[in-house]
């Protein structure tokens, strides 16, 4: 493609998406495709010669039905992930600019301009200096980035010996009974074995309970085991419950653990002051990660992980091969020694032009909004009858369940699951349930970029609606 024929087609690409996000609102959110639907739109081989893009706007509009509509502003599912236009338009620039920054010789615009942002985003969190940041691609990666570099502490360097594998004592991984799942899958994936973890129980809040955390680590320490790392949650993704992070972390310095922080979407919220009870003892983490992919609004993927003490960080996951020396080594920040993937994207600046944007006050009055309105809806389930707030509401997602009275707890599960389908199908709405403590709760998750009180509103309306039609046989 000449760069002609990209200005041009690119102006109509730009002309697309923005009549997508002027009319997202009156789509249905959650796809109503049937699966295999978009595979048959497909020849089945690649084509041989090309043909260039033009009327692919077409081939894109026949696309839209297979789409759940994350932009939406009726989007209360899982948990938001917004794309504002700034950042969309900076990944447009990050792909366009064609950087892939190996080292920062392979870029130095674009390890700086990381290095910049995690350092704005460390201020806008109210992290202290001591944190240093990079950004990954998810929360995933960076659970599993700090399980290995906790182990690698833990072991002096087991890696350069005969690894986990000629450990003497079994080392132990402690996570809530709430964590994401990610988590233990990146602890299965470190290799410290499913035997070794050990899922604490939370309190009535959710929270994780530090008595019965301290007993397991006691109980592991008597039984020859070597308690390594601790995952804690702000924000665990069910009820975005705030796990007690001061006491967590006393305990681990107490047994010398690795305290990992697991903040993906509750992070965003530590830009308002009000919030930042939430993690307070923070500084004592050796690791934390946050998503600004989620609530913040830097499209994705963007996840942010911060250390405390980056010499563990780097050892684990340095490489020196020739070809990758430069004369600056020594006087430069490598990514590539930060985490697992040698290349990296410039993802740096989404988070620039976002903040350049919006600043910082724009992004806390959008925050603010959505707590606001989760606290409307809150109050509303509060007074009406038959319906149950199943959780606190610290931050945005509001937990429900409708109970009309005579239904055993089998029959109300289903009932739960058809009222939140027949939402669905309505195509004005999209919730996701989810199972609290073994029963199906709904799950309003508000935080798109685009969802004001009115949504909330409305969204109350329709759950009345079909929550109310209780099927018999239910
Ligand atoms: C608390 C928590 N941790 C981790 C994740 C995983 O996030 P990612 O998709 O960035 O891996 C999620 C996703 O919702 C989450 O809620």
């Amino acid at each position: 493609m000449s760069p002609e024929e990209f200005k041009r087609l690119g102006y109509e690409l730009i002309d697309f998406i923005a009549e997508y996000r002027v009319g997202v609102e009156s789509l249905p959110v959650m796809s109503q495709v049937q699966p295999g639907a978009i595979k048959a739109m497909f020849a089945p081989d690649p084509p041989r010669q090309g043909v260039g893009l033009a009327g692919i706007q077409n081939h894109l509009q026949a696309l839209l039905p297979g789409l759940t509509h994350w932009q939406s502003p009726n989007f209360f599912a899982w948990f938001p992930s917004n794309a504002p236009l700034s950042s969309v338009l900076a990944d447009l620039v990050a792909t366009g600019l064609g950087q892939t920054g190996i080292t920062w010789q392979a870029s130095p615009a674009l390890t700086e301009l990381e290095e910049v942002m995690t350092d704005w985003l460390r201020q806008m969190f109210g992290l202290p200096e001591t944190f240093q940041g990079v950004i990954q691609d998810t929360a995933s990666t960076g659970s599993l980035v700090a399980l290995l570099t906790a182990r690698e502490r833990a072991t002096q360097y087991s890696q350069e010996r005969g690894g986990l594998q000629a450990e003497e004592k079994p080392l132990t991984v402690y996570v809530s009974d709430q964590a994401h799942s990610s988590v233990p899958k990146a602890v299965l994936l470190a290799g410290f074995g499913r035997e070794n973890l050990r899922l604490i129980e939370t309190d009535e809040t959710y929270a994780m309970r530090t008595d019965v955390l301290e007993a397991a680590l006691r109980r592991d320490l008597a039984e020859g085991h070597k308690p390594c790392v601790v995952v804690a949650a702000v924000g665990t993704t069910g009820t975005t419950a705030i796990d007690p992070v001061r006491n967590i972390a006393e305990l681990c310095q107490r047994y010398g653990i690795w305290l990992h922080v697991d903040a993906a979407m509750a992070g965003s919220a530590m830009i308002l002051p009000e919030c930042r009870w939430m993690w307070e003892g923070i500084e004592q983490a050796d690791s934390i990660a946050i998503n600004p992919h989620k609530w913040l609004g830097v499209a994705f993927d963007c996840s942010l992980y911060y250390v405390r003490e980056p010499q563990h960080l780097i050892r684990a996951m340095s490489t020196n091969p020739s070809y990758l020396h430069s004369t600056t080594h020594a006087e430069v920040k490598n990514y590539k020694d930060w985490g697992i993937p040698l290349g990296r994207r410039f993802r740096a600046l989404k988070i620039w032009f976002t903040l350049r944007d919006q600043g910082v006050a724009g992004l806390q009055a959008r925050l603010r909004r959505d707590i606001a309105s989760a606290r409307w809806l809150e109050v509303q389930i509060k007074q009406a009858p038959g319906w149950e707030l199943l959780a606190p509401v610290p931050l945005q997602t509001v937990c429900v369940r409708y109970n009309p009275g005579g239904l055993s707890p089998e029959q109300l599960d289903r009932h739960t699951q058809d009222w939140v389908a027949r939402v669905n199908r309505t195509g004005r709405a999209f919730l996701t349930p989810a199972l609290l403590q073994g029963r199906w709760m709904a799950r309003v998750s508000i935080g798109a970029e685009n969802t004001e009180q009115s949504h909330v509103e409305a969204l109350w309306a329709l759950m009345h609606q079909e929550a109310q039609k209780v099927e018999i046989g239910a």
